[in-house]
């Protein structure tokens, strides 16, 4: 199966539907997830694309056709899910600083539902004592994730009980006899080393004996993908290999079967994204090569809001020689995609493109400056399709009332 897109496809769609404009591609997808599938065991293990990543319906629709489930952040993206079709058995919220009407919300769709502070697990106790399967969110206090701002597993984080208020959790727990079917635990995202994902497993041995009702352990999501030219993402065949491992033995250990859970957000569609853009403006300031593109962070916030990388290509040029450009956009401050970055040379109308657009790229996009969100253009089957249309002006002032009634 092809998983990338070529440069005369990106040059098409941008031709056809103008620029800026986010660019996926649904074969990429579906790799992504049969890779996971063939690297972990299939009766022990299920995965739930973490979809605040992406989450337009006809990208959802690729992963409910490719038979992932699909894991929310709110309640809006868990209806989402089921406008889709996903059933609720296949849906996954986990959910943080959410009032406990969410969580009702959620139960009431039938789907499943992780709980991060003692107090929404003492108003669900209350609620549904043990009617209901549940799981709880643990803070396991480790530090990793590809920088501080996308790392939730510390001990400073907001995210989840913290294990050192184990007596409380399992105070509750009896309380109200809860029956806890999840443990989770998410430590961050863009996580290398597949020793994390084993920690975590070393935090679920020490809690599963206090938790006699859990029989899925949720690692959370944070895979790591390539951004950079030669860089290497998690191994996800060892990590497989060794979650694999770590399952046999507890299940063992504690003489139940034990699922493994994850929610991957950009394995599934970091790269299958692709976000084209024109060049308006070159400009020349001492040895600085300014290319001003027609987008800025309020497209693409993630080189700005974390200095990550994206690789940047001339589609328009590939083959020149290459240059080292600044890149920046057309957001009215300091709005930097790249800084001396070899690129091949560059002339004012040409389009390039950032890699690695899919996951939290449109999804974080804004209308600051009063611009207006890219368009979306779906490629299956070679075939491109408009999923989501550019913003008008009209959509500028919709939700706003009239100046004048
Ligand atoms: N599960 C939970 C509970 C999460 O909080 C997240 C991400 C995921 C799964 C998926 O993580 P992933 O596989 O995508 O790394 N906007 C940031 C990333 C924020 C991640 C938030 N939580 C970025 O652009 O780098």
């Amino acid at each position: 199966m092809k998983s990338s897109l070529s440069y005369e496809q990106l040059r098409a769609a941008a031709n056809e539907y103008g620029t800026p404009l986010y660019v996926y591609h649904a074969e990429k997808i579906v790799s992504q997830y049969q890779n996971l599938l063939s690297h972990f065991s299939s009766n022990n293990t299920r995965f739930f694309y973490a979809s605040k990543a992406l989450t337009n319906i006809h990208i959802l629709d690729v992963v409910k056709r490719s038979g992932c489930n699909v894991d929310c952040s709110s309640i809006n993206e868990a209806k989402l899910a089921l406008h889709v079709g996903f059933e609720p058995k296949n849906i996954l919220y986990t959910s943080n600083s959410v009032s406990f009407e969410e969580i009702y919300e959620a139960v009431s769709l039938g789907i499943h539902v992780n709980i991060d502070s003692l107090s929404n697990l003492e108003k669900f106790g209350e609620k549904f004592g043990n009617r209901y399967p549940v799981g709880v969110r643990v803070r396991p206090n480790i530090m990793a994730g590809g920088n501080l701002k996308i790392s939730t597993g510390h001990d400073k984080s907001k995210f989840g009980i913290p294990v050192t208020q184990l007596n409380e959790l399992i105070e509750i727990q009896e309380k109200y006899n809860i029956n806890i079917a999840t443990l989770h635990i998410h430590t961050g995202s863009e996580i290398k080393d597949v020793a994390v994902f084993l920690q975590s497993a070393e935090v679920f041995d020490t809690l599963l004996a206090s938790f006699p009702t859990v029989n899925v352990l949720d690692f959370g999501g944070g895979f790591k993908v390539p951004y950079q030219p030669n860089e290497k993402g998690t191994d996800i065949a060892l990590l497989g290999a060794e979650v694999n491992k770590a399952m046999m033995r507890l299940s063992e250990k504690y003489g139940r079967k034990l699922m493994a859970w994850f929610e991957p957000g950009k394995y599934m569609v970091s790269e299958c994204g692709y976000f084209v853009t024109t060049v308006n403006v070159l400009k020349q300031s001492g040895d600085i090569h300014f290319a001003g593109i027609n987008t800025g962070l309020n497209h693409l916030i993630r080189p700005m809001f974390y200095d990550s990388y994206h690789h940047i290509d001339n589609i328009s040029n590939p083959t020149a020689s290459p240059q080292r450009y600044a890149v920046v956009g057309n957001i009215c401050e300091t709005d930097t995609f790249a800084w001396d970055r070899e690129i091949p040379t560059i002339q004012e109308g040409d389009f390039l493109v950032f890699y690695n657009a899919g996951a939290y790229g449109y999804e974080m996009a804004s209308n600051y400056n009063a611009r207006f969100k890219p368009a979306q253009v779906l490629f299956e089957d070679g075939i491109s399709k408009l999923i989501s249309r550019r913003d008008t002006f009209e959509d500028l002032l919709s939700l706003q009332l009239p100046l004048h009634k």
